[in-house]
């Protein structure tokens, strides 16, 4: 079964065709970067605009790059949420229209949960169960998944997501959009020695995460230096970058303790930060476990994860007639088990 999988959640347009047996055959993706660069942030009406403009183009290129017509499409997979209202629509009704006409089955996929199963687009995969650590731009979760659909949420932020505290850092010290991966780099050439930031929420019991107070502490640090320089704003990012590390690798020692665990997937955009997915290796080679994380084009959005993860829904009978409804909120323990 050929599925065409549609992302549009955020600020990417990301398409891909997975086979059920060949595995993924090609994928695209169109970032939105440019478009929302000059206002520091993702402005979601341009975003939506952007996707009705970009999609149809984008899968009619992965198909004629992937040597395939839309009569080879088996079913649809589009990102159903969460996310952008606006911008989930645009694949929900370009994802639903293309499978009426083609008259095959269509689904709605978990944003979170294509995250999460990024990593089975290897061809070595772990198996269940195991704890994932979801850190994106807008979540940042710790899982138990005995299966696919089978998700218990641990523990999650009380406030801003990792990506977003990485993301809110960055801008407040000038770092161009999107932060993140500029905080990251800046981070490598910052001093360990000189800051040491708090690690939140870890002196006491619980696997819930809050990231929000490291950014005033970085805005603190950077306001009450006597000078405001480049090393100065490496030092902070390097300050900022260990703490969240230490964090969530405590946690995830937490709440593999707690479940009785020995692997862990790790992923999200913020799994595509190397510093983060060495220390999970680490972590988990000193537990006897694994750390699992996807090939980082993988760990950001795109349309991969959707295509797979609607692929293994179709296969246990999953499919939508006639209407099509988007969530800008949805827990994930909601799903169905497969
Ligand atoms: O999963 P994703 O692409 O979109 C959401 O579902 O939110 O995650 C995007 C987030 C952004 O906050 C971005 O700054 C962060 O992932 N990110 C990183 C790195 N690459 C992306 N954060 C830290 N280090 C990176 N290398
Ligand atoms: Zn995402």
């Amino acid at each position: 079964m050929i599925v065409l999988g549609i992302e549009s959640s955020c600020d990417e347009t990301g398409v891909a065709l997975y086979d059920s047996d060949a595995g993924l055959l090609g994928h695209l993706l169109h970032s939105q970067v440019d478009l929302h660069g000059p206002y520091g942030g993702v402005v979601p009406e341009l975003a939506s605009r952007d996707h009705v403009r970009k999609l149809i183009p984008l899968v009619d290129a992965l198909l004629s790059k992937s040597g395939l017509q839309r009569a080879d499409i088996d079913a649809v997979a589009y990102t159903r949420g969460p996310g952008l209202v606006g911008a989930l629509l645009v694949g929900a009704a370009a994802g639903s229209s293309l499978a009426w006409a083609l008259d095959v089955p269509v689904v709605g996929v978990h944003h979170m949960e294509g995250h999460l199963l990024a990593p089975m687009l290897d061809t070595e995969r772990p198996d269940f169960p195991v704890v994932a650590l979801l850190v994106s731009g807008g979540h940042t979760q710790l899982v138990e998944v005995q299966g696919v659909g089978r998700y218990r949420m641990l523990g999650e932020s009380v406030d801003d997501a990792a990506g977003e505290a990485f993301d809110k850092t960055a801008k407040m010290l000038g770092l161009p959009y999107p932060g993140g991966p500029e905080l990251a780099k800046l981070a490598q050439v910052g001093d360990p020695e000189r800051f040491r930031f708090p690690r939140p929420m870890t002196d006491r019991p619980g696997l819930d995460f809050s990231f929000s107070g490291l950014k005033t502490f970085a805005l603190n640090t950077w306001k009450g230096a006597e000078v405001q320089d480049e090393q100065l704003k490496a030092d902070i990012c390097r300050a900022f970058e260990d703490a969240v590390i230490d964090t969530l690798a405590i946690k995830c020692r937490r709440a593999l303790k707690e479940t009785g665990i020995g692997d862990l997937v790790l992923a999200g955009g913020v799994s595509a930060n190397k510093r983060l997915r060495e220390r999970m290796r680490q972590e988990l080679q000193k537990l006897g476990g694994r750390a699992w994380y996807p090939q980082p084009q993988f760990c950001t959005d795109n349309g991969a994860m959707i295509a797979y993860a609607g692929c293994q829904r179709l296969l246990a009978g999953a499919g939508e007639s006639g209407e099509f409804k988007v969530r800008a909120r949805w827990p994930m323990e909601q799903l169905e088990a497969v």
